[in-house]
């Protein structure tokens, strides 16, 4: 068994959704915004430390203009319609990416929302939006070099310089949708992540299934690099005791 604390989903398939559908890619976006809701309560009902949730991404800004507008209105209405309740379920709201090209109001929503929570101690909810994980990463080695010209960039440095270091590495990233593909989303944050990707598209995403992968994926053995479970791990300690000793008495007779 492994502890899952920070969930990371990529909430893919709206248009695929509303095409199946014989309705434009914007009702996908629609409906899958009030799944959100949901999976924000379940997470935070289950006690997960953070939820990192990917909504936009840097690359999403290349798509036709009323989409990326109805995306920017779709978060807008979110906030205003979440507010108190995140408020009220002590989460801590936090907006990563290049948000300087959003809205002024929405700018400013998210800038309401974050600290109002800011004190929270629950669940660290983070939406991705205009995220670009290189970008985060590269911003990161930037900052650092400014203030450390002449030091050598450690692990840690680097970490320390992400948009919201406290919400640690990613345990578990879930990809719904049906592709198979991490998208330029937290890309250092998942070096040791478990992956689990759905078929089932965003909107129909539920908090049933949600809780399902979250027990399915929790029985799962993390390893690390190293090489069984902690039981395994003592006797595999013992086996090296034992390994060294053999080794040892070996040498001195060859000696
Ligand atoms: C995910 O759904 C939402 C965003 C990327 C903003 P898509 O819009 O990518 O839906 P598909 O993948 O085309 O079905
Ligand atoms: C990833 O989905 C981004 C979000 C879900 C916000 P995309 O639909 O943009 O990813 P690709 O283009 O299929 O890789
Ligand atoms: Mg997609």
């Amino acid at each position: 068994m492994s502890e899952i604390k920070h969930v990371a989903i990529i909430m893919d398939g709206n248009g695929r959704w509303a095409k199946q559908r014989f309705r434009p890619r914007i009702w996908g976006h629609v409906r899958g915004s009030a799944v959100v809701s949901s999976i924000v309560q379940s997470a935070s009902d289950r006690g997960l430390k953070a939820l990192t949730l990917y909504a936009f991404s840097t690359e999403n800004w290349s798509r036709p203009v009323d989409e990326v507008s109805t995306l920017f209105k779709l978060l807008r209405k979110f906030l205003l319609k979440e507010k108190e309740r995140i408020l009220s379920n002590n989460i801590k709201f936090k907006v990563i990416g290049e948000i300087g090209n959003l809205p002024k109001e929405t700018i400013k929503l998210i800038n309401e929302v974050e600290e109002s929570t800011k004190d929270a101690t629950g669940l660290f909810l983070t939406f991705a939006f205009s995220y670009g994980s290189r970008a985060e990463i590269i911003k990161a080695v930037n900052t650092f070099i400014e203030s450390n010209p002449n030091k050598e960039i450690t692990e840690a440095d680097i970490k320390k310089y992400f948009y919201r270091p406290e919400a640690g590495d990613v345990d578990l990233m879930i990809r719904t949708g049906g592709e198979q593909r991490i998208s330029n989303f937290l890309l250092w944050q998942i070096a040791y992540a478990e992956l689990y990707f759905t078929p089932t598209k965003w909107p129909e995403f539920t908090s049933n299934e949600f809780c399902k992968i979250l027990d399915q994926v929790s029985m799962r053995e993390r390893r690390f690099g190293n090489v069984s479970s902690q039981n395994d791990l003592m006797d595999s300690c013992e086996q090296a005791d034992a390994n060294k000793a053999n080794f040892l008495k070996e040498s001195i007779t060859d000696v």
